[in-house]
Order: structure tokens, then sequence, then C-alpha cells
């Protein structure tokens, strides 16, 4: 989704007014106990990646106490379970709520309580589509849109000299998620401009090893003698899936089939180094110590800005060896 711009003075306004009746350690007149921690409640998505795993670490560790108090929830990938967590926290009036909302609809009214009760809420890593975009103060994450963008764009630079139809699968994240919306479209953006791709297929697999190599099979299964000549996984976790499909079928990834994802995790670059992954698309999951910034000036009263954008760039197999030791997911 596109994320509408409301005035940075009118959310500093809306941020003073809540830094001023938010909960934590408060003595009756509603003060702040001096030294008190922040209380942060975050509700994470799930366990779904190796990217989730690198996400939850790195708040967990910015999150820390002293300094705060972390209530943390594990959604596990299922949107009730992420209201009922948000509901939890506004009852104990923890100062902030940060979360990473698993679908992108939905969650106008858990909000709107939120911010009844003054509880500033940052969303990291995905966005949500609100009526009243008040509900929420700051998105912390990367640019989705442009990540799929990215990969289109390896697609046609290493594409040169080949002859149409190239055909395409698609293994998309979790249906109605930010990252899958935003991934399908940039992609889309970026091959449209060549009239040489074909998207023969696309379907989900929620972000999972498991479902990645399950709808791989199928589209393996599906296609017969048809020959694949592309998959575009919107995570690394669901090509490396695909990976073992591909293999179990007698193909060659990364040969038979050109295979571009999206993450950077550790995991696609072992298979890059092993020629089965030609490329990734960084998507920085480190976000904790930007989060504990952010949920800092929250606190103090201080401005954020709207949208904090994470920097990433693209890797690709000839650079997996090298930059292997570097990588800290
Ligand atoms: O929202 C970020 C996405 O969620 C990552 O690309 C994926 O691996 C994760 O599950």
């Amino acid at each position: 989704m596109q994320i509408a711009r409301i005035p940075a003075l009118m959310a500093g306004l809306f941020m003073a007014v809540l830094a001023g009746c938010s909960g934590g350690a408060r003595d009756t007149d509603g003060a702040q106990a001096a030294g008190a921690p922040i209380t942060v409640g975050f509700s994470q998505v799930g366990a779904e990646s190796e990217w989730r795993t690198a996400n939850t670490r790195s708040v967990k560790e910015a999150l820390a106490a002293p300094e705060f108090e972390l209530k943390f929830s594990d959604g596990q990938q299922k949107q009730e379970n992420q209201i009922k967590a948000l509901r939890a926290f506004i009852a104990q009036k923890v100062d902030v709520i940060a979360f990473s909302p698993v679908v992108e609809t939905g969650w106008d009214e858990v909000l709107r309580d939120a911010k009844a009760a003054g509880i500033p809420v940052v969303l990291t890593d995905r966005a949500v589509e609100v009526a009243d975009d008040s509900l929420y103060l700051t998105l912390i994450g990367s640019d989705f849109v442009e990540e799929g963008r990215r990969a289109a764009r390896w697609l046609i630079d290493n594409s040169q000299g080949r002859s149409g139809p190239v055909r395409v699968v698609e293994l998309q994240g979790t249906v109605g998620s930010a990252p899958a919306n935003d991934r399908m479209q940039g992609f889309r953006e970026g091959i449209g401009q060549d009239t040489r791709f074909e998207i023969v297929r696309s379907q989900s697999g929620d972000f999972t090893r498991a479902k990645g190599k399950e709808v791989m099979e199928a589209f393996i299964k599906a296609e017969g003698r048809k020959k694949i000549d592309v998959l575009f996984a919107h995570n690394d976790d669901m090509a490396i899936g695909a990976i073992q499909a591909i293999e179990e079928a007698g193909l060659k990834p990364g040969k038979d089939i050109l295979i571009v994802s999206i993450d950077g995790v550790r995991g696609a670059f072992e298979a890059m180094k092993d020629g089965k992954l030609n490329a990734t698309v960084e998507c920085n999951p480190l976000l904790g110590p930007q989060l504990a910034q952010l949920i800092r000036d929250i606190h103090a009263g201080r401005q954020v800005p709207r949208r904090v954008v994470v920097e990433e760039g693209v890797f690709t197999s000839d650079q997996a060896a090298a930059e292997l030791p570097n990588r800290k997911y």
C-alpha cells in the first residue's frame, strides 16, 4: 500500500498528547516514576522464516531491560492472535505498542481502542490499510514495492539475448500481507516493461519453506512438459523449499530454472554459493535499534518521521562466497 502522509506537525502534536497520557509505571497522578522502564507491547507475526527469526532477535536485543520492559507476543501468523495481544497490551496500559501486522486490513477497531486509551502505535516491518491514518504514528520497514521492482530489474538484466516467451512462476507470501501485495505489484511493474515475460502461475507459499516446496511441486506437476524458465519467490525460505522440489523433479535449480527471491538471509547465500539460487534482493530484518530510538523519541514527546525506510541492496551468486562471512542474519 502507499503510506498516506500526515503533516509532521500533526504527528508531533498527536505524539505529545499521547506521551502525556500513556501507561507504564505511573503514580496515581499519572506521572511516570523516574527511572522506570518504558513498557512496550510487541506483537510479532510469527516465526515463519529465517528473516522473522532474525527480526525477533533484533527487537528483543534492542528493547532490553533496564531501559525497556518488553511484553512480547508471537501471533503464529494469525491475525486473531495479534488482535488478542494488542487488546492485552491496552488492558496492561503499556507505554507504546509496536507490531508487525500479518495482513494489511482488519485493524481499525483495535487501533481505535489503542488511540482512545492514549497508547501510541508503531508499525514495524509491515503496513496496514486503515480508514483513519492517525491510528498509528509511524511505520519503520522496507519498501516492498521497490524490492519487487529490483527482482524484476535483475531478471531483465540477466535475460539479455533470451528470446520470449520467458515463462515465470511466482511464489507469493502470505495472502493479504503487505510484502506479498507490494512485491507482486513491484515485480509486475518491472517485468511489464518487457513483453517477453509471462507469469504462468502464481500462488501463495505463506512465506514458509514447507509451503514453498509444496507449491513448487504442484507448479512442476501442473506445467507437465512445458518449461518453467524462472521462479520469483517473495522470500528466500520459499525459494529454498522450491529448490528441493526442483531437484527432486530431476532439474537443476539456478540453471534449468533461474531463481530470484527476496530477503538475503544466510540460507540464500549458501544456496547462491552452491549455484542453486541466482539472486536475492535484500530485505533488512535488523530493525531493533531504530525501533528502540523511535520509541525513546515518542516516549519523550519528540516528533518522529511518519515513515522510516531501511537501506537495502541486491546480491548475486558471484558475490555469495565473499559476502557470506559478513552476513549478520
Ligand atoms: O515482512 C517481511 C517478510 O516476512 C519477509 O520477506 C519474509 O521472509 C517474512 O516472513
